[in-house]
C-alpha cells in the first residue's frame, strides 16, 4: 500500500500544478534569466522502423529512403524546432545568433535519424552571417558528437544491465503485471490476428501505433481493421508501454537515471564554473522517443502520451533575483512555433524548483555508480508485487470491459487524462 499511496499522492500533486502559475512568456521576469539550458529531443518525422507481416505497405517501394530514416518533412520540422531554440536562448549565444564552439556541446545517439536531426536543429538555431559565409550555400557546418550504440550508457537507454533485466523480469513475473496482459488478451489476439505479429508484450501496441501513424502521415489508406484501435486505444497503449521500462524506482534509477544525473551535472558544474569549457551555455540531446519517455517517467512528469516527433524537452537553469538556482522542466510538444511549451512540474517541488530541491527529490533515481549496480544481483521476493498495483489499476480500468464502444472509449479518454481521478476511483 505504501507504493500506491506515493502514487497517489504525487499524482494529485502534479494534476493540480500541471500548467502552474506562471505565464511561459514572462518567465524571465517572474522568476531569473535562464543560465544554462538542456534541450533533449525526439528526431522529426521518419519512414517506419519495421513493417508488420500483414502490412499492405511492406513493400520496400513504398518507403524509398529506407526503413527507419528521417524524411523531408522530418528535416523541416526540426529546421523549424531550432530556429525556435536560437530565437528563444538568443542571450546564451554568440551575438546574432553567431556558432561558436564556446556556447554549444550537441550530443546525439548514433542512429541516422537522430544525427540528421541535430543538423536540421542546428540549421535553423545558427542562421549563417556575413563574415561566415564561405562561398557556397547559406549553410555551416557544426560538430555533432556521438557514441557508438555499444558504448551508450546514456542516451540510448538500451545498454545492457544485469540489474535492470532482473527488475523487468521481476515486474513481468508480477501477478499484476500478468492479469494486465491477460485483460489485454482480447485485443492483442485481434491485433496479432491482423498484423501477423504474435503478442507477447505490450510492445506490440507502441510498434504499431507508430507504423500506423506514420502510413496515415504519408496518406495511406490504413486497412479496416484498425478503425477500431487507431489511434485512441492504440495510442493509450502505446503511452503505457514507453512507461514500462521506467515503471519502477529501481527501473527508472537504471534506465532513466544516467541521463538525469547527466543533465543535473551540467548544471551544478555551471554554476561551480566547472564545465568544459566553462562558458559553455546549451547542451543539446538528439534522440529517441524512449529516451524522450524515459526522461520524464523517471522525472515522474510523463504524461503516458507517445512523444511526438521532434518534440523537446527544455531543462533549464533559472538565476533569481535572489542569486538561487531554479531549475524549470518545459515540454515542447508540437512543432508549430506559436505553441508555448507546457510548463512540466515534478512532483513534490513548485514549476521553478530550487536546484537543492530538484537534486534532493532525485536522488532516489540517480546511480551513484552505474556500472557496479548494474552487476547487482538479488533473489526475487515475492512480497515486492504489491508495488505494481498502479498497473493494475490502469489494467483494470482501460479492460474492464473491452468492447470497442465510442461512448466507453470517451468516458475512457475523459477518466484516463486525469490520473488524480483515475486513482480517486480506486483508491
Ligand atoms: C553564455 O550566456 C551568457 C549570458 O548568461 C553570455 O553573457 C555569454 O556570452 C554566453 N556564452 C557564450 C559563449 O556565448
Ligand atoms: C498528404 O496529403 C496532404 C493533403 O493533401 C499533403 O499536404 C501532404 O503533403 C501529404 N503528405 C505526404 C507525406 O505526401
Ligand atoms: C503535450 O503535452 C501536454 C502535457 O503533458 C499534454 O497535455 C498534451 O496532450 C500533449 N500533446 C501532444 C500532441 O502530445
Ligand atoms: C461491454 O460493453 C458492451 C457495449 O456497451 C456490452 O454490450 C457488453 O455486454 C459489455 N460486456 C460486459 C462483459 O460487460
Amino acid at each position: 500500500m505504501e507504493y500506491i499511496n506515493v502514487v497517489l499522492f504525487t499524482l494529485l500533486i502534479s494534476s493540480g500544478s500541471c500548467h502552474g502559475e506562471l505565464n511561459f512568456k514572462t518567465l524571465d521576469t517572474e522568476v531569473g534569466p535562464v543560465v544554462y539550458v538542456n534541450l533533449l529531443f525526439r528526431h522529426g518525422d521518419r519512414t517506419p522502423i519495421t513493417v508488420y507481416p500483414k502490412d499492405p505497405y511492406k513493400d520496400i517501394s513504398y518507403w524509398p529512403l529506407g526503413l527507419g530514416e528521417l524524411t523531408k518533412e522530418g528535416i523541416y520540422h526540426h529546421f523549424v524546432q531550432g530556429s525556435w531554440v536560437g530565437k528563444r536562448y538568443a542571450q546564451l549565444l554568440p551575438k546574432n545568433r553567431r556558432y561558436h564552439q564556446s556556447a554549444i556541446r550537441i550530443l546525439s545517439t548514433d542512429v541516422d535519424r537522430t544525427l540528421m536531426s541535430a543538423e536540421a536543429h542546428l540549421a535553423g538555431m545558427f542562421p549563417i552571417t556575413e563574415e561566415q559565409k564561405w562561398g557556397g550555400i547559406d549553410w555551416q557546418p557544426i560538430p555533432i558528437h556521438t557514441v557508438p550504440e555499444q558504448l551508450d550508457k546514456v542516451l540510448a537507454v538500451k545498454h545492457p544491465c544485469k540489474k535492470y533485466h532482473y527488475e523487468k523480469e521481476k515486474l513481468k513475473q508480477s501477478a499484476v503485471y500478468k492479469d494486465l496482459m491477460k485483460k489485454l488478451q482480447p485485443l492483442g489476439e485481434y491485433v496479432s490476428k491482423y498484423t501477423g505479429e504474435p503478442f507477447t508484450s505490450l510492445r506490440i501496441f507502441e510498434y504499431l501505433y507508430s507504423i500506423l501513424l506514420v502510413e496515415k502521415m504519408n496518406n495511406l489508406t490504413l486497412p479496416e481493421w484498425t478503425e477500431s484501435v487507431f489511434p485512441d486505444q492504440l495510442k493509450v497503449l502505446a503511452g503505457y508501454s514507453l512507461a514500462v521500462p521506467t515503471w519502477t524506482p529501481e527501473m527508472k534509477r537504471l534506465r532513466g537515471g544516467p541521463l538525469v544525473k547527466e543533465i543535473l551535472e551540467n548544471m551544478k558544474k555551471k554554476i561551480a564554473g566547472t564545465l568544459e569549457p566553462p562558458t559553455r551555455n546549451i547542451s543539446i540531446y538528439s534522440a529517441h522517443e524512449s529516451t524522450v519517455s524515459a526522461f520524464l517517467n523517471t522525472i515522474d512528469a510523463f504524461d503516458f502520451l507517445p512523444p511526438p516527433f521532434a518534440s523537446m524537452v527544455l531543462v533549464e537553469l533559472r538565476k533569481t533575483a535572489q542569486n538561487d538556482h531554479v531549475v524549470m522542466v518545459l515540454y515542447k510538444n508540437s512543432t508549430d512555433p506559436t505553441i508555448e511549451p507546457y510548463i512540466l512540474t515534478v512532483p513534490g517541488c513548485s514549476a521553478a524548483c530550487p536546484l537543492n530541491d530538484f537534486e534532493a527529490l532525485l536522488k532516489p533515481i540517480i546511480p551513484v555508480d552505474w556500472d557496479l549496480e548494474c552487476q547487482h544481483q538479488e533473489n526475487v521476493e515475492p512480497a515486492l508485487n504489491q508495488r505494481f498495483d498502479s498497473l493494475a489499476i490502469f489494467g483494470f480500468l482501460l479492460f474492464y470491459n473491452f468492447s470497442i464502444n465510442l461512448h466507453f472509449r470517451w468516458e475512457f479518454r475523459k477518466t484516463f487524462f486525469n490520473p488524480a481521478k483515475i486513482i480517486i476511483l480506486f483508491a
